[in-house]
């Protein structure tokens, strides 16, 4: 099976009460770790590549290890999809480049250039068989160079989303309900908590369209010990209670965004890995141990968050 966009996935996955994993790559590893275990458990998936991991790996490079592991295992629904494309031209390069979805982020922009980026970005995709992802509301937390403050974050406010939808003709929407970037979703002692009541809201008045949550890491405290035992020092990292996420996967969210795990289970797999063999130098003997740890950790989201195993 070549490449497929997220029509069909996105489809079955509101008709089912389930979501997609949307995992960052920017290496052969973490390819190869999330692919083998949808292989297992026949997981649709979507393979999403930020501006910064394009830069760091090299477009064709992340493409022909997609298409690797495409090969490997043709019997699995595969995108490969840009995250957070900031500009017309980056998504129009993903598009010509062989991505099968894009994301446009305009939700820096004011209401009405979001959608006219939008919508520009959404007629050079469709005519190309690529779908496209809007945003609206923003989210704190840091993507690439951009910090975006908690004062500075916003919700999705639900009366603008149809208009959005109806106006630039997006095949998804990202929303923002209290989720955020990165490893520090909430302060210690705080409760964590999401707006389902917008999520309801938004569902409410885009009957049947398909939701994304980006911020989505749980922040797997296993991880989180690991590095903090092995040398590192992330005190405090907090990520969304995977009930929660189980809970946003049975609504309208179709496509759950997961990067930070990701991140957490590699270092904290190497940093323990180094710290018990210091003698060791190949890079194989600590890539193994973290390509495996991506793999049980993604098995455990499709099985218990996502709830997308077996829907290949
Ligand atoms: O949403 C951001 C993703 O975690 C990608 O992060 O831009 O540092 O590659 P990055
Ligand atoms: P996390 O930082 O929660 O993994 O979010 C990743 C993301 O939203 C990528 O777009
Ligand atoms: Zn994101």
């Amino acid at each position: 099976m070549a490449l497929v966009n997220t029509t069909e996935m996105f489809k079955k996955a509101y008709a089912g009460g389930y979501a997609i994993g949307a995992f960052n790559v920017n290496n052969m590893e973490i390819i190869q770790g999330i692919t083998e275990a949808c292989g297992e458990l026949k997981a649709p998936v979507i393979l999403q590549v930020s501006a910064g991991a394009r830069k760091y790996a090299n477009h064709t490079y992340l493409l022909k290890l997609v298409e690797a592991a495409l090969q490997l295992y043709p019997e699995i629904p595969m995108a490969l999809h840009l995250d957070h494309g900031d500009t017309f031209e980056l998504c129009k390069d993903c598009v010509d480049g062989g991505f099968t979805s894009v994301m446009i982020d305009g939700s820096h922009h004011d209401y009405e250039d979001n959608v006219a980026l939008t919508k520009k970005v959404v007629e050079y995709a469709h005519a190309h068989g690529v779908c496209v992802e809007g945003e609206l509301g923003r989210l704190a937390g840091i993507e690439d160079d951009v910090n975006v403050s908690a004062e500075d974050a916003s919700y999705t406010n639900p009366a603008q989303v149809q208009d959005f939808v109806e106006r630039t003709g997006v095949d998804s929407l990202a929303i923002a309900i209290g989720t955020s970037h990165g490893a520090y979703k909430f302060k210690p002692g705080q409760k964590p908590q999401l707006r389902f009541d917008i999520l309801e809201e938004v569902s409410n008045r885009l009957p049947g369209f398909p939701i994304v949550l980006h911020g989505a890491s749980s922040v797997i405290p296993e991880f989180v010990r690991m590095i903090n035992e092995n040398g590192g020092q992330m005190p405090d990292a907090i990520g969304i209670p995977e009930d929660m996420l189980r809970k946003a996967a049975q609504m309208a969210v179709c496509k759950i965004n997961i990067d930070s795990d990701l991140r957490l289970a590699m270092t904290g797999t190497v940093r323990k890995y180094l710290a018990e063999n210091p003698s060791h130098f190949d890079p194989r003997q600590y890539l193994g141990p973290a390509r495996t740890a991506i793999h049980d950790m993604v098995a455990h989201k499709i099985t218990s968050v996502l709830g997308c195993d077996g829907k290949a």
